[in-house]
């Protein structure tokens, strides 16, 4: 097949077959179309667009391009939780140890952290002895004996996909819903996943910054695990702050560790029990959202979501007694308050630069090779609509490197805007998308 007729038939506009998204996959995969020809065709995609039929191709294509795990040896349906990526937004280690306690099956290959999102991996390493690498069986030994294992890629999984996001990356042509949806949902399908939940964020430090986009991107998502025979849905939930107050791997840990204590709460446990009651209905635990919620509510108050963090924890041969004593994980060095410059309301949230604040400490690469510092990060002290005073702080910072505080000090300042007006609140479950329509 000719790649420059696929580039030009891309670029007026037109459908691409299946033989030819297939080819285009497969040489992205194998390495036989030059990256320039890849590129060119990406960026035709970004301005054109590609419908459900092209997109469900691609993801198919991008599925089967790799290896693909099979968690058939494991009872019932296993469900896999997805988030777009946000700050401070550790869900999975509350939701994961919540729904296996109710009984769900969740086998979660995750990511590491990227740009000004933290990954799973990163913070699970923060535990000190916690591995996140096991073989294929042992992971799923894990998941039959406890009910879940949160570990890295087993296999080299979406190759296609690989290839592909490495040129988006530095290309410009990240932000196309059709390359999105499809990346994200290969590499679910790819991971075994029976069902799945997806929390597409919105808001200024989420991929997508309109309401609308992060809609038609959950939509896409929706569209394709359907096509492709699996329970799928997807909340479109806020990230016009840092979900929790914590940033950074330890600090996050932390925070799930306070919360399935019962000892925190706030959006991040709210939006933790709306992805995982739905986790429940989908694995065909609850019978509904209502159910699944009492039975999330009912693992928290009991201790029993604690006692599953421990036993994972144990079971990827961490340190399980960080959940009785949050002390046993990595301290900074250093703390410094960073106070309101004014008193007024706090009116907005540079979500991505308190994200990037949090990276400048070391909790987050600037480059795939750079070494993280589990200790470091920051712990927002204000939520939007707060009344402050001058000087009362706005987050305290984590620092092991005292020469880096003025600057992140500055940075923190600058992503919080205060005003004497009292903001509207913006909602944080924006909307449910599901193979029935989309409830806003
Ligand atoms: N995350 C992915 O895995 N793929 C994308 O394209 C964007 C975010
Ligand atoms: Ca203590």
């Amino acid at each position: 097949m000719n790649m420059v007729d696929v580039i030009l038939k891309k670029k007026a506009g037109k459908t691409l077959s299946t033989e030819e998204i297939r080819a285009f996959a497969r040489g992205a995969a194998d390495g036989s179309i030059p990256d320039y020809q890849l590129s060119a065709l990406l960026m035709a995609i970004c301005f054109q667009g590609m419908d459900a039929r092209e997109t469900t191709d691609l993801t198919m294509e991008m599925m089967h391009s790799g290896g693909v795990v099979d968690l058939s040896a494991i009872d019932g349906v296993c469900v896999d939780k997805h988030s777009t990526g946000g700050v401070g937004d550790t869900t999975t280690l509350v939701l994961v140890p919540l729904a296996a306690a109710c009984g769900a099956k969740v086998a979660k290959l995750s990511g590491r952290g990227l740009g000004h999102t933290g990954g799973t991996l990163d913070k699970l390493e923060s535990i000190p002895g916690c591995s996140i690498e096991k073989s294929q069986e042992a992971f799923i030994e894990q998941v039959k004996s406890i009910g879940c294992a949160v570990i890295g890629q087993t296999h080299d999984l979406c190759p296609a996909d690989k290839a592909l996001y490495a040129l988006r990356d530095v290309t410009g042509t990240v932000d196309s819903i059709p390359l999105i949806a499809s990346s994200i949902v290969s590499k679910k399908l790819a991971s075994g996943a029976g069902a799945i939940v997806l929390d597409v964020k919105t808001g200024s430090g989420a991929l997508m910054h309109t309401v609308e986009d992060s809609i038609a991107l959950a939509k896409a998502m929706v569209d394709i695990g359907t096509h492709a025979g699996r329970p799928i849905l997807a909340l479109v939930t806020g990230m016009d702050q840092p979900l929790g107050t914590h940033v950074g791997n330890a600090l996050e840990v932390r925070e799930a560790i306070d919360i399935l204590a019962g000892r925190a709460g706030g959006d991040l446990l709210t939006v933790s029990l709306e992805l995982g009651s739905r986790m429940l209905v989908a694995a065909g635990v609850a019978k509904d959202i209502a159910d699944g919620k009492a039975r999330m509510r009912a693992a928290l108050d009991s201790g029993a979501g604690l006692a599953k963090l421990r036993e994972m924890i144990e079971a990827q041969g961490g340190d399980g007694r960080v959940c009785e004593d949050v002390d046993y994980l990595p301290h900074a060095a250093y703390r410094l308050d960073v106070p309101a410059p004014c008193a007024g309301y706090v009116a907005r949230m540079d979500t991505t630069a308190i994200g990037y604040c949090a990276q400048g400490l070391g909790a987050g690469r600037r480059q795939k090779s750079d070494v993280i510092d589990p200790a470091v990060g920051l712990v927002m002290r204000v939520r939007l609509g707060d009344c402050v005073e001058a000087g009362q702080p706005l987050a305290t910072l984590y620092l092991n490197r005292r020469e880096l505080a003025n600057d992140a000090a500055a940075k923190l300042t600058r992503a919080i805007e205060i005003s004497e007006e009292k903001p509207e609140l913006p909602p944080l479950i924006y909307a449910a998308v599901s193979p029935e329509g989309i409830v806003r």
